[in-house]
């Protein structure tokens, strides 16, 4: 061991999530060694909030590196994007073949792919880890999902599983895969985050316009679902948030301007469903209602001018049936959100020959993260019973779920539709659904537009196969009879 080199890991990074996370490896018996490239930063917080902690900063990369026992564990806790970039850059000239670096931000995937690629030709091994809980998190208990260079896993594994939020006593932090399979992981969970609010929002919105419920109450309803099969932290804090006033006594939620903003990372998720061609339709139209809500501007305009029906004063006669359905519509589009979130990392590892652990990712996210709730509970088991699930909607516990809650959920999106107000995810939800148990869909009818226009050809159904129509080959037809008999080609890409 080098001279002076007393720290078990250190941090670059010194923003609220890298200062908290230090000072929960602290707690957990390791010493850390803080580094920011604003020095001042690094002695602030010596002299302050890590203060008599077993932390120690340095004033530069030598130094930082000197103060590191080796294999050194460096986690980088920096803005996503080129800042990690210029980071990795500096650490190069003074690592050597089998120092650790891990990227702790919300990395785009494509990135950490790259990074590993660059870095393991040096003998670096690179760790991309999705890191989420926010400032709470990561000081007491964060969910861990790193992925990358698997040698890197036993050197880390001890201090990620002890930082980590428990669930049952179990880390919800575990290797995830190679490359960038963990920052893609967080992708994905930040795409179901966006899903998730987005329900909660509309559950809000029907009943603040059609129940005409107050804040206090939607509160309440949101703390008695908190107790059920809704039990997450997002339902929490939307039943605190909701039970909030100014100091006029009024509440806060509803002086807050109604356009959402983003960090793409939603945004990521519904492009690469879009690559993968997954139907991952709710946290597309969870992205589209905040992109529609930034339209604020042109909304006021809108309202102005495009009518939609009256909501009668008692458009609810029974407000705990309203309640009742509403629960339901909330629980059967959240396990829709799940399935297709897992459709999605299903299709990533196959497309990418990534193995990915479902059972771990989903006591991952069981515990420490936003999307925590007692749900991912039974997702866990789920796929603890069959790792290789085909679909959580074919598990007979959410097969069952959704059922019994269809009659809620149909009659909600219903309502909806019929007083106008928009639930963009619940209905997303339902034609999913709808879609994924239709044996038969009117495709048959858009090959044949296809073919008739761009003599695009189509397959013909094994029960009406015959001499004219072959099974298995690319069929094209003369739907006009002055069109010729040549079909089209493929773009190769
Ligand atoms: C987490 C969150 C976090 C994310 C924010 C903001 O897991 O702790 O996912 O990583 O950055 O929730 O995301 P948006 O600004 O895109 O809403």
């Amino acid at each position: 061991m080098s001279q002076g080199a007393v720290a078990d890991f250190g941090l670059i990074g010194l923003a609220v999530m890298g200062q908290n996370l230090i000072l929960n490896a602290a707690d957990h018996g390791f010493t850390v060694c803080a580094y920011n490239r604003t020095v001042s930063k690094v002695e602030h917080f010596l002299n302050n909030e890590a203060k008599g902690k077993s932390i120690v900063g340095a004033t530069s990369i030598e130094d930082f590196i000197k103060k590191l026992k080796r294999p050194r564990k460096i986690m980088l806790l920096v803005k996503a994007g080129k800042p990690v970039d210029y980071i990795i850059n500096d650490l190069l000239p003074h690592l050597e073949k089998g120092d650790i670096i891990i990227d702790g931000g919300n990395s785009h995937f494509p990135d950490t792919n790259r990074r590993y690629e660059e870095l393991s030709a040096k003998g670096i091994l690179f760790v991309g880890s999705g890191v989420s809980g926010g400032e709470d998190g990561a000081r007491y208990g964060p969910s861990l999902m790193p992925g990358g260079a698997e040698e890197a896993w036993p050197h880390i594994k001890e201090i990620f599983q002890s930082i980590a939020a428990k669930s049952d006593g179990e880390p919800c932090c575990d290797w995830v895969g190679p490359a960038g399979a963990g920052h893609y992981v967080k992708m994905v969970h930040n795409g179901i985050e966006y899903g998730d609010m987005q329900l909660i929002c509309e559950a809000y919105d029907i009943m603040k316009r059609i129940g005409r419920f107050t804040d206090k109450e939607i509160s309440e309803v949101f703390a008695t679902w908190n107790k059920g099969v809704l039990d997450s932290f997002l339902i929490e804090i939307t039943r605190d948030i909701l039970a909030y006033d100014d100091v006029d006594g009024k509440p806060l939620v509803e002086k807050i301007l109604d356009t959402a903003g983003q960090k793409g990372t939603g945004k990521w998720t519904a492009i690469n469903a879009l690559d993968l061609g997954m139907p991952v339709t709710l946290i597309g139209e969870a992205v589209f209602a905040r992109c529609l809500s930034a339209l604020k501007k042109e909304r006021v305009l809108a309202s102005k001018h495009l009518t939609g029906p009256e909501i009668p004063e008692d458009a609810v006669k029974d407000k705990k049936q309203f309640v009742d359905d509403l629960e339901q519509a909330l629980y059967a589009s959240k396990i829709i959100s799940y399935a297709q979130g897992f459709m999605l990392i299903g299709e990533a590892a196959k497309t990418y020959g990534w193995k990915l652990n479902n059972p771990a990712i989903a006591l991952m996210w069981r515990g420490g993260c936003i999307i925590r709730s007692v749900f991912l509970g039974e997702i866990t088991k789920a796929y603890r019973e069959n790792p290789d699930l085909e679909n959580l909607l074919l598990h007979r516990f959410f097969a069952d779920a959704v059922i019994k809650a269809q009659q809620g959920w149909r009659k909600t999106v219903g309502l909806a539709t019929t007083y106008g107000v928009p639930t963009p995810t619940f209905s997303t939800a339902l034609a999913f659904y709808d879609g994924y148990r239709s044996a038969r869909l009117p495709a048959n009818l858009l090959q044949a537009q296809r073919d008739y226009f761009g003599a695009h050809t189509f397959r013909v159904l094994p029960e009406e196969a015959s001499e004219t129509l072959p099974v298995d080959k690319d069929i094209h037809i003369n739907w006009t009879g002055h069109g010729g008999n040549v079909s089209s080609t493929t773009y190769d890409a």
